[in-house]
């Protein structure tokens, strides 16, 4: 199934049992303390809360959203990527657990037609109740399993609702991973929904990386997220996402640029990783930009263009010495531009953005990756097996040469770099 019968698929069934279809959001959030739109129920936050009245009891969408938590596993897994569309069914007040597990079992296996013996399902680990239902729609009991709140406790990073949830993974068999369900190997047992049952308020993240439970939501609600990527990538029986239709002729694009193959199959190459990285960060920086972020030294701003430096020296590494950035967002432009109209009235934006971007930080890269080079090949020489916080520093002070991008190398090169202790350095008068 291709994603746009993917999209109204999910969609239909969910207007079909009353939820109102509401448009996706802008990346550029609505609500200040995010810097980008990370989930579906970013929107509907005030909702959630108590703090305005729902307009309606039920919702439905596909919400465009970024996340850069996991920007070092592009290319790595087979599972993540910056840019993702999100398929939520939303209830404000209205249904709860049972009915959301219902609908989730339903349409996966009664529209989408996944095998009911490929799901695995994990729950919060007090959450007894969830289990119980969802043994009733006939889940056996061994493809239950429970999770901490590392795994099975949702919220949006920031202060807001939050709650258990309890997701559904898919097993893509035992070429992709380990036995044992998704508590054992995400990898191979692949989640694709979750569903947040929202009843909690956390507050600010503490200096461990945990936050406070403040209290109990006005009233309870549902919030869910499918992941369009994924889905697609199993229903379309491929590795991941860059080969399905979401992303196909992006990496063919790459391809003639290079003049060199995309091998999907083959995981130790690294040109495989940056046909990856390239293709999805393309992506990203092609919605960023068509939703108005620019890029910039702070904030979301920052986001877009840390992105865009990361997808220039995946292009060069590729060999690709012209420009990179427009041909390949041009490509998801065209593939995209029917489902996302923004993106081709952006189009010759994005052409005119990139273009400069590249060309701006293109010396800054030829000069740093020379010097950067011959830092790691001396480490390497010497015996080391890390390369000093003090060479990151320099590299940025001196060539401005943006330290996630000496940190990446290095990690590709097999040298560790103490990230905190760089970061310590890097704050608070510097920022990339
Ligand atoms: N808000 C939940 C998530 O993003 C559904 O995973």
């Amino acid at each position: 199934m291709l994603s746009p019968q993917i999209r109204s698929t999910f969609l239909d069934f969910f207007t079909a049992r009353g939820h109102r279809l509401v448009p996706s959001g802008s990346l550029l959030p609505p609500d200040p303390s995010l810097l980008v739109s990370n989930a579906g129920m970013n929107q509907f936050k005030p909702w959630f809360l108590g703090d305005v009245e729902p307009d309606f009891p039920r919702a439905t969408s596909v919400q465009k959203c970024v996340r850069t938590v996991d920007i070092d596993n592009i290319g790595h897994t087979r599972r993540h990527s910056t840019f993702f569309e999100m398929l939520g069914n939303f209830s404000f007040g209205d249904y709860f657990r049972t009915e959301a597990i219902g609908y989730a079992y339903e349409l996966l296996t009664g529209y989408f037609d996944l095998s009911p013996d490929r799901l695995w399902i994990t729950v919060y680990e007090d959450d007894d109740e969830s289990a119980r239902v969802w043994r009733s729609v006939g889940v056996p009991p061994e493809r239950i399993q429970r999770l901490g709140a590392a795994d099975n406790f949702w919220s949006m990073g920031v202060p807001g609702p939050c709650g258990p949830c309890s997701d559904v993974a898919y097993d893509r068999g035992p070429a992709y991973g380990r036995d044992g369900g998704p508590s054992v190997d995400s990898e191979r047992f692949v989640e694709l929904w979750s569903l947040v049952f929202m009843r909690s308020l956390r507050g600010e993240t503490e200096p461990g990386g945990g936050f406070p439970v403040l209290g109990d939501l006005p009233r309870t609600g549902i919030d869910t997220g499918l992941g369009l990527d994924r889905l697609a990538t199993v229903l379309q029986g491929v590795d991941s996402a860059v080969q399905t239709d979401l992303l196909r002729p992006t990496p063919a694009t790459v391809e003639e640029l290079a003049g060199r193959d995309y091998s999907p199959a083959d995981r130790d190459d690294p040109c495989r990783v940056s046909f990856e990285v390239l293709t999805d960060h393309a992506r990203a920086i092609a919605f960023l930009l068509a939703d108005g972020i620019r890029p910039g030294k702070e904030g979301t701003e920052y986001v877009l263009r840390r992105l865009i430096r990361r997808a220039i020296r995946h292009g060069r590494r590729l060999g690709i010495e012209g420009p990179v950035l427009p041909p390949v967002t041009a490509s998801v432009v065209a593939n995209l531009g029917p489902a996302w109209p923004e993106l081709t009235r952006a189009a010759s934006l994005i052409e005119d953005l990139t273009t400069r971007e590249e060309e701006s930080f293109d010396r800054t890269l030829r000069r740093g990756t020379r010097l950067l080079d011959r830092a790691i090949r001396r480490r390497l020489e010497g015996g080391h097996r890390d390369l000093p916080a003090e060479t990151v520093l320099t590299l940025y002070d001196s060539h401005g040469f943006p330290p996630d991008l000496t940190i990446e190398a290095a990690h590709e090169a097999g040298l560790t770099v103490d990230d905190p202790h760089v970061r310590s350095l890097l704050s608070p008068h510097h920022h990339p």
